[in-house]
């Protein structure tokens, strides 16, 4: 018989395909979680793969005695019980670096959008750009360049090295917060030259104090505390921005709300959420915010990285246990 793999939230064609050639029998339809454990138990499924959506915890682990691996598309394990996945002898895997490029590149569409005002003007212009155009014009006209301004990413790992990058393409100042040093210089490939540009890290409410935006790249802390809150928030300079594609609460939901009402932070950008799939309503409501939903791996070429990634891992990991 076939082992049989069940990607929950789906995969790229191309490692579906690859998959069954290697003699796999691979399903994607989405089951929900309620319903997960039940499905898993009668289709005989082996390897689950999941990406940020489901949910494999220890109710889950302990239902399905038949999960031999796990996979997860993506970078956070945040919603794998791993300890207790290897505590029964099912190793999970990820696909830590395939989508670093996709998400810099959604935090510097999100700059653009909050230095132009595209986020408030495109919920604008279908309804009122014929009646008002003169008036949008006029509100949305003292727009700000990204070029000469500070970025201050919190978080220097794989994604925030990549944002970096991209902003300083742009002809931004990069400054970085970590929790230890982890590069004192990055490498840009520019029209085949390489350029080798210095990075400065600064305690973290230096970086909030010169920062004229300011990018989260941290995982879910393990006490789940938001690494930006009111305190820290409170020391962003006068008409900075603050975008958040690391995880729902990184930056802490009523805080933000406060700080845009009040105008410390004139505006930011969003594509995680807490309680994800169903982010609050006054968060949804609030103008000052550009809003994406948690689509920053969500790209064609970065999900042919994870599942090229995926499908290599698995069949490394069949590999080792038919040899062993
Ligand atoms: N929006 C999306 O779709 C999406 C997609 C992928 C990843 N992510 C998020 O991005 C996060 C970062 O991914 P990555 O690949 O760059 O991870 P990474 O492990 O390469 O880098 C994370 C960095 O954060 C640092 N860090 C941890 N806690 C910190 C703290 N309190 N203060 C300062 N620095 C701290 C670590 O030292 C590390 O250098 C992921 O954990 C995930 O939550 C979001």
């Amino acid at each position: 018989m076939t082992m049989r793999i069940h990607a929950n939230d789906g995969i790229s064609a191309a490692a579906k395909a690859r998959l069954e050639e290697e003699g796999f029998t691979v399903t994607t339809d989405h089951v929900p979680q309620e319903q997960l454990a039940q499905y898993l138990n009668k289709e005989k499924v082996e390897v689950l793969l999941v990406r940020s959506a489901t949910k494999a915890r220890r109710d889950l682990i302990d239902a399905c005695p038949g999960l031999k691996l796990i996979g997860r598309g993506g970078v956070g394990l945040d919603n794998i019980d791993v300890a207790h996945a290897r505590s029964k002898n099912i190793p999970v895997v990820n696909t830590p670096a395939s989508s670093s490029i996709s998400v810099a590149e959604l935090v510097i569409a999100h700059l653009f959008s909050l230095m132009r005002s595209l986020h408030k003007a495109n919920r604008r212009m279908p309804a009122e750009g014929r009646a008002k155009f003169k008036e949008l014009k006029k509100e949305y006209e003292k727009g700000f360049e990204l070029r000469g301004k500070t970025l201050g990413i919190v978080g220097f790992g794989r994604i925030g090295q990549w944002t970096a990058r991209y902003a300083m393409g742009c002809g931004m100042t990069v400054i970085y917060s970590d929790s230890h040093a982890t590069a004192d210089a990055l490498d840009l490939t520019v029209g085949g030259v390489n350029v080798r540009v210095p990075v400065k890290m600064v305690p973290l409410d230096d970086l909030l104090k010169q920062s004229d935006a300011v990018s989260l790249h941290v995982p879910a802390q393990n006490d789940g505390r938001a690494v930006i809150g009111k305190r820290e928030l409170g020391l962003m300079k006068p008409g900075a921005v603050i975008v958040n594609t690391a995880r729902g609460g990184s930056v802490d939901e009523d805080a933000l709300l406060d700080a845009l009402k009040e105008g410390r932070v004139r505006a930011a950008a969003l594509d995680v959420f807490v309680n994800e799939p169903e982010p609050r309503e006054d968060l949804l409501a609030q103008p000052n915010l550009s809003l994406s939903p948690h689509i920053g791996a969500a790209t064609a070429e970065a999900q042919g990285r994870v599942g090229d990634e995926l499908v290599e891992r698995i069949i490394a990991w069949r590999s080792a246990t038919t040899v062993s």
